[in-house]
């Protein structure tokens, strides 16, 4: 259900970086929605000049604007090119505090048609360890319909 939603809100763009954002936006909004227990929800999307995580669109508080490659979980992510599931984040080394509510955190890469990371999915949540492994397996697979419809 959330899944074919969210391939409708995703189709037919148009290769412009303002609809990317559009159609981003409203994944987030819409993902989000259908997510129970989160405080924060977004993307950060890879700035190739300085080779750092931008923030995108999202949906919670105001959040840092950017993280270098390899920082936090979102940078750890976008490095090793996998999904970082945190039951704790005062556990994680390096964690980026945006929220201070937030206690366990899911970040996904996004990942091209070329096998490159273009950004992360970053969901946050105020509960310590919300996030399952099915979670995880679900939210790669968000992922997966987001890059392959905004990035090919
Ligand atoms: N906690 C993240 C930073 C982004 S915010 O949670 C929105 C991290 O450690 O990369």
């Amino acid at each position: 259900m959330v899944e074919k939603q969210l391939q409708e809100l995703i189709a037919g763009w148009d290769g412009s970086l303002q609809w990317r954002y559009a159609h981003l936006a409203n994944a987030a909004a819409l993902l989000w929605e259908e997510t129970e227990g989160i405080n924060w929800l977004g993307f950060y999307l890879i700035d190739k000049e300085t080779d750092k995580l931008i923030l995108g669109p999202f949906q919670g508080k105001a959040a840092c604007t950017e993280i270098p490659i390899g920082k936090g979980v979102c940078g750890k992510a976008a490095e090793l090119k996998k999904a970082i599931l945190v039951p704790d984040v005062h556990a994680f080394e390096g964690h980026i505090a945006c929220d201070s509510a937030s206690r366990s955190e899911l970040v996904v890469p996004l990942i091209d048609s070329t096998g490159e990371v273009v950004g992360v999915l970053d969901v946050d949540s105020p509960m310590t360890g919300r996030f399952t492994e099915e979670d995880r397996e679900r939210f790669e697979r968000y992922a997966k319909r987001i890059s392959s419809a905004l990035w090919s």
